[in-house]
Protein backbone atom coordinates (compact mmCIF):
# COMPACT_ATOMS: atom_id res chain seq x y z
CA UNK A 1 0.00 0.00 0.00
CA UNK A 2 1.28 3.34 -0.95
CA UNK A 3 3.04 5.10 1.65
CA UNK A 4 1.66 9.10 2.03
CA UNK A 5 1.93 12.20 4.28
CA UNK A 6 -0.65 14.40 5.67
CA UNK A 7 -0.15 18.16 6.39
CA UNK A 8 -1.11 20.43 8.61
CA UNK A 9 -2.29 20.77 12.52
CA UNK A 10 -2.48 17.71 14.11
CA UNK A 11 -3.66 16.45 17.44
CA UNK A 12 -4.27 13.30 19.26
CA UNK A 13 -4.26 11.81 22.95
CA UNK A 14 -1.83 8.81 24.18
CA UNK A 15 -3.18 8.81 27.27
CA UNK A 16 -5.89 10.38 29.34
CA UNK A 17 -4.20 13.13 30.50
CA UNK A 18 -3.83 15.70 27.96
CA UNK A 19 -3.37 16.50 24.51
CA UNK A 20 0.03 15.82 21.94
CA UNK A 21 -0.37 18.49 18.94
CA UNK A 22 1.62 19.05 16.40
CA UNK A 23 1.38 22.30 14.44
CA UNK A 24 2.36 22.09 10.81
CA UNK A 25 3.67 19.03 10.76
CA UNK A 26 3.47 15.76 8.96
CA UNK A 27 1.49 12.09 9.87
CA UNK A 28 3.49 9.94 7.91
CA UNK A 29 1.32 6.79 6.89
CA UNK A 30 3.20 3.52 5.60
CA UNK A 31 1.71 0.03 4.74
CA UNK A 32 -1.68 1.57 6.40
CA UNK A 33 0.19 2.19 9.57
CA UNK A 34 1.25 5.51 11.26
CA UNK A 35 4.99 5.72 10.60
CA UNK A 36 5.81 9.15 12.83
CA UNK A 37 4.34 12.72 13.23
CA UNK A 38 7.14 14.80 11.81
CA UNK A 39 8.38 18.11 10.99
CA UNK A 40 9.91 16.55 7.93
CA UNK A 41 7.19 14.57 5.19
CA UNK A 42 7.56 10.76 4.77
CA UNK A 43 7.94 8.71 1.43
CA UNK A 44 5.07 9.48 -1.18
CA UNK A 45 2.32 12.38 -1.40
CA UNK A 46 1.45 14.72 0.38
CA UNK A 47 -2.23 15.71 1.27
CA UNK A 48 -2.55 19.35 2.90
CA UNK A 49 -4.81 19.00 5.42
CA UNK A 50 -5.62 23.12 4.88
CA UNK A 51 -8.30 24.11 6.91
CA UNK A 52 -8.73 21.59 8.99
CA UNK A 53 -7.43 19.71 12.11
CA UNK A 54 -5.90 16.35 11.56
CA UNK A 55 -7.13 13.75 14.35
CA UNK A 56 -7.56 9.63 14.97
CA UNK A 57 -10.56 8.35 13.57
CA UNK A 58 -13.12 7.71 16.22
CA UNK A 59 -14.97 4.61 17.52
CA UNK A 60 -18.31 4.12 18.54
CA UNK A 61 -18.61 1.32 20.69
CA UNK A 62 -22.05 0.14 20.71
CA UNK A 63 -24.97 1.71 18.44
CA UNK A 64 -28.27 -0.48 17.00
CA UNK A 65 -28.28 -0.61 13.24
CA UNK A 66 -31.91 -0.82 12.78
CA UNK A 67 -33.07 1.74 15.26
CA UNK A 68 -31.02 4.33 13.22
CA UNK A 69 -34.88 4.65 11.64
CA UNK A 70 -36.40 6.08 14.55
CA UNK A 71 -33.80 8.11 15.86
CA UNK A 72 -34.60 11.32 17.12
CA UNK A 73 -38.28 10.04 17.88
CA UNK A 74 -39.87 8.69 20.83
CA UNK A 75 -37.87 10.19 23.49
CA UNK A 76 -40.48 10.09 26.66
CA UNK A 77 -40.35 6.40 27.60
CA UNK A 78 -37.85 4.70 30.27
CA UNK A 79 -35.73 1.66 28.95
CA UNK A 80 -38.32 -1.22 29.01
CA UNK A 81 -41.40 0.83 27.69
CA UNK A 82 -39.36 2.10 25.27
CA UNK A 83 -38.31 -1.38 23.63
CA UNK A 84 -41.76 -2.29 24.02
CA UNK A 85 -43.13 0.31 22.45
CA UNK A 86 -40.94 1.65 19.68
CA UNK A 87 -37.94 -0.48 19.39
CA UNK A 88 -39.24 -4.40 19.15
CA UNK A 89 -42.04 -2.89 16.80
CA UNK A 90 -39.41 -1.58 14.24
CA UNK A 91 -37.07 -4.35 14.70
CA UNK A 92 -39.40 -6.89 13.70
CA UNK A 93 -39.24 -5.48 10.25
CA UNK A 94 -35.99 -6.62 9.61
CA UNK A 95 -37.01 -9.69 8.18
CA UNK A 96 -37.86 -7.63 5.09
CA UNK A 97 -34.89 -7.58 2.98
CA UNK A 98 -36.07 -4.82 0.93
CA UNK A 99 -36.52 -2.52 4.14
CA UNK A 100 -33.84 -3.67 6.08
CA UNK A 101 -31.72 -2.41 2.72
CA UNK A 102 -33.14 1.06 2.92
CA UNK A 103 -32.64 1.28 6.57
CA UNK A 104 -28.89 -0.05 6.84
CA UNK A 105 -27.95 2.47 3.39
CA UNK A 106 -29.32 5.29 4.95
CA UNK A 107 -26.99 4.48 8.38
CA UNK A 108 -24.15 4.13 6.02
CA UNK A 109 -24.04 7.00 4.42
CA UNK A 110 -24.61 9.39 7.75
CA UNK A 111 -22.28 6.90 9.32
CA UNK A 112 -19.37 7.33 6.28
CA UNK A 113 -19.51 11.29 6.91
CA UNK A 114 -19.04 11.35 10.39
CA UNK A 115 -15.71 11.60 12.26
CA UNK A 116 -16.42 7.14 13.11
CA UNK A 117 -13.98 4.87 11.90
CA UNK A 118 -14.73 1.99 13.89
CA UNK A 119 -18.39 0.81 15.23
CA UNK A 120 -19.30 -2.66 17.05
CA UNK A 121 -23.13 -2.89 15.75
CA UNK A 122 -25.99 -4.54 17.28
CA UNK A 123 -28.29 -5.70 14.30
CA UNK A 124 -31.74 -7.98 14.72
CA UNK A 125 -32.48 -11.66 15.45
CA UNK A 126 -32.32 -11.89 11.57
CA UNK A 127 -29.25 -13.76 10.21
CA UNK A 128 -29.88 -12.61 6.53
CA UNK A 129 -30.28 -8.68 7.21
CA UNK A 130 -27.58 -8.33 9.50
CA UNK A 131 -25.34 -10.13 6.75
CA UNK A 132 -26.64 -7.52 4.24
CA UNK A 133 -25.73 -4.80 7.35
CA UNK A 134 -21.86 -5.89 6.96
CA UNK A 135 -21.78 -6.37 3.34
CA UNK A 136 -22.99 -2.59 3.23
CA UNK A 137 -20.93 -1.24 6.17
CA UNK A 138 -17.77 -3.23 5.09
CA UNK A 139 -19.00 -1.92 1.26
CA UNK A 140 -18.62 1.71 2.69
CA UNK A 141 -15.41 1.25 4.31
CA UNK A 142 -16.00 1.17 8.03
CA UNK A 143 -14.42 -1.70 10.08
CA UNK A 144 -15.79 -2.84 12.99
CA UNK A 145 -18.27 -5.39 14.71
CA UNK A 146 -21.22 -6.43 13.58
CA UNK A 147 -23.46 -9.32 15.40
CA UNK A 148 -26.92 -10.91 15.38
CA UNK A 149 -29.05 -10.34 18.22
CA UNK A 150 -29.91 -13.48 20.20
CA UNK A 151 -33.43 -13.10 22.10
CA UNK A 152 -35.13 -16.28 23.09
CA UNK A 153 -37.38 -15.07 26.31
CA UNK A 154 -39.21 -11.99 27.47
CA UNK A 155 -39.66 -11.11 23.39
CA UNK A 156 -42.78 -10.42 21.64
CA UNK A 157 -43.32 -13.57 19.74
CA UNK A 158 -42.86 -11.21 16.40
CA UNK A 159 -38.88 -11.06 17.54
CA UNK A 160 -38.21 -14.13 19.39
CA UNK A 161 -36.79 -17.43 18.43
CA UNK A 162 -36.33 -20.64 20.27
CA UNK A 163 -33.20 -21.42 21.86
CA UNK A 164 -32.31 -23.84 19.62
CA UNK A 165 -33.15 -21.18 16.59
CA UNK A 166 -30.93 -18.82 18.47
CA UNK A 167 -27.68 -20.85 18.62
CA UNK A 168 -27.91 -22.33 14.54
CA UNK A 169 -28.68 -19.11 13.09
CA UNK A 170 -25.52 -17.73 14.86
CA UNK A 171 -23.82 -20.77 13.43
CA UNK A 172 -25.44 -19.74 10.22
CA UNK A 173 -24.48 -16.17 10.76
CA UNK A 174 -20.60 -16.88 11.83
CA UNK A 175 -19.80 -18.43 8.49
CA UNK A 176 -21.41 -16.84 6.15
CA UNK A 177 -20.13 -13.99 7.65
CA UNK A 178 -16.76 -15.29 6.95
CA UNK A 179 -16.28 -13.43 3.47
CA UNK A 180 -16.01 -10.11 5.04
CA UNK A 181 -12.76 -8.45 5.97
CA UNK A 182 -13.10 -5.36 7.74
CA UNK A 183 -16.63 -6.22 9.61
CA UNK A 184 -16.16 -8.90 12.02
CA UNK A 185 -18.97 -10.93 13.60
CA UNK A 186 -19.57 -10.49 17.09
CA UNK A 187 -21.54 -12.41 19.70
CA UNK A 188 -24.70 -10.76 20.90
CA UNK A 189 -27.24 -11.81 23.20
CA UNK A 190 -29.13 -9.21 23.71
CA UNK A 191 -28.99 -8.70 27.63
CA UNK A 192 -29.89 -11.16 30.35
CA UNK A 193 -33.58 -10.07 30.25
CA UNK A 194 -34.02 -11.39 26.38
CA UNK A 195 -31.96 -14.34 26.59
CA UNK A 196 -32.77 -17.96 28.81
CA UNK A 197 -29.47 -18.58 30.82
CA UNK A 198 -29.25 -22.08 29.03
CA UNK A 199 -28.91 -19.75 25.44
CA UNK A 200 -26.36 -17.75 27.88
CA UNK A 201 -24.33 -20.58 28.55
CA UNK A 202 -24.06 -21.80 25.59
CA UNK A 203 -23.17 -18.39 23.36
CA UNK A 204 -20.55 -17.98 26.08
CA UNK A 205 -18.97 -21.37 25.32
CA UNK A 206 -19.03 -20.17 21.63
CA UNK A 207 -17.41 -17.14 22.02
CA UNK A 208 -14.70 -18.27 24.11
CA UNK A 209 -13.94 -21.62 22.22
CA UNK A 210 -13.85 -19.46 18.88
CA UNK A 211 -11.87 -16.78 20.13
CA UNK A 212 -14.90 -14.41 19.27
CA UNK A 213 -15.96 -10.78 20.96
CA UNK A 214 -18.88 -10.73 22.71
CA UNK A 215 -21.28 -7.35 23.38
CA UNK A 216 -24.33 -7.21 25.41
CA UNK A 217 -25.98 -4.42 27.97
CA UNK A 218 -25.55 -4.12 31.83
CA UNK A 219 -26.89 -2.40 34.38
CA UNK A 220 -28.20 0.25 32.36
CA UNK A 221 -31.68 1.06 34.25
CA UNK A 222 -33.42 0.33 37.37
CA UNK A 223 -36.09 -1.58 36.62
CA UNK A 224 -34.05 -3.57 33.96
CA UNK A 225 -31.52 -4.07 36.74
CA UNK A 226 -34.52 -5.12 39.60
CA UNK A 227 -36.04 -7.42 36.77
CA UNK A 228 -32.52 -9.70 36.53
CA UNK A 229 -32.18 -9.48 40.34
CA UNK A 230 -35.93 -11.69 40.07
CA UNK A 231 -34.20 -13.54 36.34
CA UNK A 232 -30.85 -14.29 38.44
CA UNK A 233 -31.46 -14.95 42.17
CA UNK A 234 -28.60 -17.24 42.17
CA UNK A 235 -26.11 -14.22 41.06
CA UNK A 236 -25.01 -11.85 43.17
CA UNK A 237 -24.70 -9.32 40.98
CA UNK A 238 -25.90 -8.67 37.04
CA UNK A 239 -21.96 -8.02 36.09
CA UNK A 240 -21.52 -11.13 38.28
CA UNK A 241 -23.94 -13.64 36.10
CA UNK A 242 -22.62 -12.61 33.16
CA UNK A 243 -19.36 -13.90 34.25
CA UNK A 244 -20.80 -17.05 35.48
CA UNK A 245 -22.10 -17.32 31.78
CA UNK A 246 -18.32 -17.10 30.36
CA UNK A 247 -19.41 -13.56 28.87
CA UNK A 248 -16.28 -11.48 30.85
CA UNK A 249 -13.48 -10.44 29.12
CA UNK A 250 -11.07 -8.38 27.52
CA UNK A 251 -12.99 -8.90 23.93
CA UNK A 252 -16.12 -8.01 25.88
CA UNK A 253 -17.66 -4.64 25.45
CA UNK A 254 -21.14 -4.14 27.72
CA UNK A 255 -23.37 -0.91 27.31
CA UNK A 256 -24.59 1.09 29.57
CA UNK A 257 -23.05 0.52 33.21
CA UNK A 258 -25.14 3.45 34.85
CA UNK A 259 -25.45 1.57 38.10
CA UNK A 260 -22.86 -1.11 38.79
CA UNK A 261 -22.39 -1.48 42.74
CA UNK A 262 -18.68 -1.75 44.11
CA UNK A 263 -18.43 -5.36 43.33
CA UNK A 264 -18.92 -5.09 39.66
CA UNK A 265 -16.75 -2.30 38.79
CA UNK A 266 -14.64 -4.89 40.75
CA UNK A 267 -15.59 -7.49 37.91
CA UNK A 268 -15.36 -5.21 34.88
CA UNK A 269 -11.58 -4.02 35.84
CA UNK A 270 -10.93 -7.75 36.49
CA UNK A 271 -12.00 -9.27 33.56
CA UNK A 272 -10.58 -6.84 30.89
CA UNK A 273 -14.13 -5.76 29.73
CA UNK A 274 -14.90 -2.67 27.74
CA UNK A 275 -17.79 0.12 29.02
CA UNK A 276 -19.62 1.62 26.09
CA UNK A 277 -20.42 4.34 28.02
CA UNK A 278 -23.33 6.34 26.36
CA UNK A 279 -24.40 9.64 27.64
CA UNK A 280 -26.64 10.96 25.34
CA UNK A 281 -28.98 7.45 25.62
CA UNK A 282 -27.99 7.42 28.85
CA UNK A 283 -29.96 11.20 29.29
CA UNK A 284 -32.74 10.16 26.67
CA UNK A 285 -34.17 7.38 28.54
CA UNK A 286 -33.61 8.32 32.09
CA UNK A 287 -31.54 5.69 32.82
CA UNK A 288 -29.16 7.58 34.60
CA UNK A 289 -25.77 8.75 34.52
CA UNK A 290 -22.44 6.05 34.37
CA UNK A 291 -19.67 6.65 36.96
CA UNK A 292 -16.99 7.35 34.35
CA UNK A 293 -14.38 8.47 36.71
CA UNK A 294 -14.67 5.35 39.39
CA UNK A 295 -14.09 3.14 35.71
CA UNK A 296 -11.03 5.35 35.14
CA UNK A 297 -10.11 5.69 38.77
CA UNK A 298 -10.37 1.56 38.55
CA UNK A 299 -8.62 0.95 36.16
CA UNK A 300 -11.80 -0.21 33.57
CA UNK A 301 -11.24 0.27 30.04
CA UNK A 302 -14.11 2.52 28.92
CA UNK A 303 -14.46 4.01 25.31
CA UNK A 304 -17.78 5.95 24.26
CA UNK A 305 -20.64 5.27 22.18
CA UNK A 306 -23.99 6.85 20.47
CA UNK A 307 -26.10 3.30 21.63
CA UNK A 308 -28.44 5.21 18.35
CA UNK A 309 -31.46 4.92 19.02
CA UNK A 310 -31.36 5.62 22.52
CA UNK A 311 -28.90 7.95 21.32
CA UNK A 312 -30.38 10.46 18.56
CA UNK A 313 -27.24 11.36 17.13
CA UNK A 314 -24.43 9.31 15.75
CA UNK A 315 -21.63 11.79 15.83
CA UNK A 316 -19.06 10.82 18.02
CA UNK A 317 -18.16 14.49 18.87
CA UNK A 318 -21.44 15.03 20.16
CA UNK A 319 -20.56 12.30 22.57
CA UNK A 320 -17.34 13.59 23.68
CA UNK A 321 -19.89 16.78 24.44
CA UNK A 322 -22.28 15.28 26.41
CA UNK A 323 -19.74 13.00 28.43
CA UNK A 324 -17.94 15.81 29.65
CA UNK A 325 -21.79 17.18 30.69
CA UNK A 326 -23.53 14.65 32.40
CA UNK A 327 -20.00 14.39 34.35
CA UNK A 328 -20.12 17.93 35.70
CA UNK A 329 -24.07 17.36 36.55
CA UNK A 330 -22.88 13.88 38.46
CA UNK A 331 -20.09 16.23 40.15
CA UNK A 332 -22.58 18.43 40.98
CA UNK A 333 -25.69 16.44 41.94
CA UNK A 334 -24.27 13.52 43.80
CA UNK A 335 -20.74 12.79 44.39
CA UNK A 336 -18.42 15.85 45.06
CA UNK A 337 -15.70 13.42 44.84
CA UNK A 338 -15.92 12.25 41.28
CA UNK A 339 -13.92 14.93 39.36
CA UNK A 340 -15.77 15.61 36.02
CA UNK A 341 -14.30 14.06 32.77
CA UNK A 342 -11.90 17.14 31.32
CA UNK A 343 -11.90 17.91 27.43
CA UNK A 344 -8.42 15.65 27.03
CA UNK A 345 -10.28 12.66 28.46
CA UNK A 346 -13.07 12.57 26.59
CA UNK A 347 -11.15 13.13 23.84
CA UNK A 348 -9.51 10.05 24.61
CA UNK A 349 -12.12 7.76 25.28
CA UNK A 350 -13.49 8.46 22.06
CA UNK A 351 -10.47 7.47 20.30
CA UNK A 352 -7.65 5.63 21.94
CA UNK A 353 -9.86 4.06 24.95
CA UNK A 354 -12.66 2.73 22.86
CA UNK A 355 -10.10 1.72 19.79
CA UNK A 356 -8.19 -0.18 21.91
CA UNK A 357 -11.01 -2.63 21.61
CA UNK A 358 -10.37 -2.80 17.97
CA UNK A 359 -6.49 -3.48 17.99
CA UNK A 360 -3.84 -0.22 17.84
CA UNK A 361 -6.56 2.47 17.10
CA UNK A 362 -7.14 5.71 18.02
CA UNK A 363 -4.16 7.28 18.34
CA UNK A 364 -0.79 8.58 16.25
CA UNK A 365 1.61 6.66 18.00
CA UNK A 366 3.77 4.31 15.50
CA UNK A 367 2.54 1.29 14.69
CA UNK A 368 -1.19 2.44 15.06
CA UNK A 369 -3.60 1.81 12.09
CA UNK A 370 -3.97 5.12 10.17
CA UNK A 371 -7.31 5.65 11.01
CA UNK A 372 -7.36 9.29 10.57
CA UNK A 373 -9.93 12.50 10.05
CA UNK A 374 -9.98 15.33 8.69
CA UNK A 375 -11.66 17.51 10.88
CA UNK A 376 -13.32 21.04 9.12
CA UNK A 377 -12.04 23.74 11.74
CA UNK A 378 -14.22 26.73 11.76
CA UNK A 379 -12.37 28.54 15.06
CA UNK A 380 -11.58 31.37 12.33
CA UNK A 381 -14.89 32.43 12.70
CA UNK A 382 -14.44 33.49 16.51
CA UNK A 383 -12.89 37.14 16.47
CA UNK A 384 -10.35 35.76 19.09
CA UNK A 385 -9.21 32.81 16.70
CA UNK A 386 -5.39 34.17 16.05
CA UNK A 387 -4.63 33.39 19.77
CA UNK A 388 -6.26 29.76 19.84
CA UNK A 389 -4.11 26.34 20.39
CA UNK A 390 -4.56 23.40 18.65
CA UNK A 391 -6.26 22.22 21.52
CA UNK A 392 -8.65 25.42 21.50
CA UNK A 393 -9.59 24.79 18.32
CA UNK A 394 -10.96 21.54 18.61
CA UNK A 395 -12.59 21.84 21.56
CA UNK A 396 -14.41 24.97 19.62
CA UNK A 397 -15.41 22.81 16.78
CA UNK A 398 -16.82 19.65 19.38
CA UNK A 399 -18.76 21.94 20.70
CA UNK A 400 -19.95 24.12 18.01
CA UNK A 401 -19.78 22.07 14.84
CA UNK A 402 -20.09 18.20 16.32
CA UNK A 403 -22.22 17.33 13.12
CA UNK A 404 -21.33 17.34 9.47
CA UNK A 405 -17.72 18.68 9.39
CA UNK A 406 -15.56 15.91 8.32
CA UNK A 407 -13.69 16.55 5.32
CA UNK A 408 -11.86 13.49 4.71
CA UNK A 409 -11.43 10.11 6.19
CA UNK A 410 -9.01 6.84 6.37
CA UNK A 411 -9.30 3.99 7.90
CA UNK A 412 -6.50 2.06 7.85
CA UNK A 413 -4.33 4.25 5.28
CA UNK A 414 -7.66 3.88 2.94
CA UNK A 415 -9.23 7.09 2.06
CA UNK A 416 -12.98 6.18 2.27
CA UNK A 417 -14.51 9.63 1.95
N1 LIG B 1 -31.22 -3.11 26.44
C1 LIG B 1 -31.68 -4.15 25.71
N2 LIG B 1 -31.93 -3.80 24.45
C2 LIG B 1 -31.63 -2.48 24.36
C3 LIG B 1 -31.67 -1.54 23.29
O1 LIG B 1 -32.05 -1.82 22.16
N3 LIG B 1 -31.29 -0.27 23.60
C4 LIG B 1 -30.86 0.08 24.83
N4 LIG B 1 -30.48 1.34 25.06
N5 LIG B 1 -30.81 -0.79 25.86
C5 LIG B 1 -31.19 -2.06 25.61
FE1 LIG C 1 -27.95 -0.44 23.35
Amino acid sequence: MAAFSIHGDIIWTENPGSFKAVRNGYLIVENGKVKAVSAEKGEGDVIEAEGALVIPGLSDLHLHAPQFAFAGLYMDEELLDWLNHHTFPEEGKYGDLSYAKRAYDALAAELLRGATTRVSVFGTIHTDSTLMLMEILEKAGLSGYVGKVCMDRNSPDYLVETTEDSLMETERFLSLSERFEEIRPIITPRFIPSCSDSLMRSLGTMAAERHLPLQSHLDENLSEVDWVRELCPWSQSYAAAYREFGMLGPRTIMAHCVWPDDSEIKLLAESGAFVAHSPSSNTNLSSGIAPVRKFLDNGVHVGLATDVAGGSSLSMLRMIQDAIGVSKLRWRFEESLSRPLRFAEAFYLASKGGGSFFGRVGSFEPGYDADIVLLRDRSAETVISQDLSIEERLEYNVYRHPEDTVMAKFVKGRRIF
